[in-house]
């Protein structure tokens, strides 16, 4: 009896025995295949992430209130952020965007629906991105906004810029004509105002005379700023290419001391080019200068020419190679664009140092 009870005991054990193997066979059969799961499950994240690293849009997901939650290696250097600094920051916060502060996903997506164009500040600097967005769906439900932008600010600049290249160039056109026009008729009245002088009109006479080369002056920049500018080279002696600069600049060495130390000596360059280079140059010093405009001309291993004023010093440096640009009543302000055009025809290049004390302009050949 006592024996049946054992045995059967003995059977029961062993069965709970096999089924607790079976069991542990089976945990650890789950156990693989869920590592396996869970290694690719990992491999699948890393796979995303480097994605979202490598892709060259910014990528930013958010959840359902709007709170940042992913933020990509693209986004973060437009925004000059680290992922962490912006992660659970609302969307319209970091963006700086106003109309979206404090918005759910929803209102995210509606507002770039289509895509935008937005001009953002970030930290002081304006960037253009070009930003869609769309609501993330698990299982049909909403869980969220992925906001993906360009940052097109440079594309944005070269467009506007060619824009501006494109009417410079009409007004380049219309221009030259205009001056073209002018220049016959302007000729034969400074060969015909002299002739008005009996004597008792010479301030008159002279007055017409320095207005009709301030506007051949003006139309000679015109002339030369619309035109492409060819290089010819020849033989220049550096004291005749003094002479004809100064005869140019009659008219306008008047009240200022006019200082010279040039080297003489000949080298090959375009003429026309450098002597409008060095008009343009020394006219400006004349208009700034208190009182002296220094002209030096010398040679280390290049060929250099230096034109020193007296005068304020130049107010807004960035912008003085500009054209049209000016701060004289009656500028035109092409002088110094074409300085630097036949500066760079001619292979040389322009420096420039400025004070309060005065302004020198170094060109080296
Ligand atoms: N030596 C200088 N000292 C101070 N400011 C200068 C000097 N040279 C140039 N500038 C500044 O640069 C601007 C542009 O010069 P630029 O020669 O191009 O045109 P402009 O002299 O104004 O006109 P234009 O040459 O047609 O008479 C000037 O208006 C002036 O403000
Ligand atoms: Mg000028």
């Amino acid at each position: 009896m006592m024996d049946d009870k054992l045995k059967s005991l003995q059977t029961m054990f062993e069965t709970v025995l096999n089924t607790s193997k079976k069991l542990e066979k089976s945990y650890s059969e789950l156990k693989k295949k869920f590592e396996i799961l869970e290694g690719k499950l990992e491999r699948n994240r890393k796979y995303l992430e480097n994605i979202l690293k490598s892709i060259d849009s910014g990528v930013c997901a958010v959840d359902l209130e709007g709170r940042i939650t992913t933020f990509n290696r693209k986004a973060t250097q437009v925004f000059g952020v680290k992922e962490d600094d912006v992660k659970g920051k609302h969307f319209g916060e970091v963006f700086a965007i106003e109309e979206i502060k404090d918005v759910t996903a929803d209102g995210i997506v509606g507002f770039f629906k289509g895509g935008k164009k937005v001009n953002l500040d970030i930290k002081g600097e304006e960037k253009i991105l070009d930003i869609s967005a769309s609501l993330v769906l698990e299982e049909d439900k909403e869980s969220g906004a992925v906001v993906v932008f360009s940052d097109i600010t440079q594309v944005e600049k070269l467009k506007e810029e060619s824009a501006k290249r494109e009417k410079l160039a009409i007004i380049g056109q219309m221009a030259a004509s205009i001056a073209h026009d002018i220049k016959n008729p302007l000729a034969s009245i400074e060969l015909l105002v002299p002739l008005l002088d009996d004597g008792t009109k010479k301030d008159i006479v002279e007055n017409i005379m320095v207005s009709i080369k301030r506007i051949n002056n003006i139309i000679n920049n015109t002339l030369l700023f619309t035109k492409t500018i060819n290089y010819t080279p020849e033989k220049i002696d550096t004291s005749e290419l003094v002479d004809e600069v100064k005869l140019e600049l009659m008219t306008q060495i008047r009240d200022v001391e006019f200082k010279e130390k040039i080297e003489r000596f000949e080298f090959v360059s375009d003429k026309n080019l450098l002597k409008s280079a060095l008009v343009n140059v020394l006219s400006n010093a004349f208009d700034a200068a208190q009182n002296t405009v220094e002209l030096r001309v010398y040679k280390n291993k290049r060929v250099v020419f230096e034109v020193v004023d007296d005068g304020e010093g130049i107010k807004d440096l960035d912008r003085v190679f500009e054209p049209f640009y000016t701060s004289k009543k009656n500028g035109t302000g092409l002088g110094l664009a074409i300085v630097k055009e036949a500066v760079d025809v001619l292979n040389g290049k322009i420096e420039v140092k400025t004070s309060d004390n005065g302004t020198v302009f170094r060109i080296v050949l």
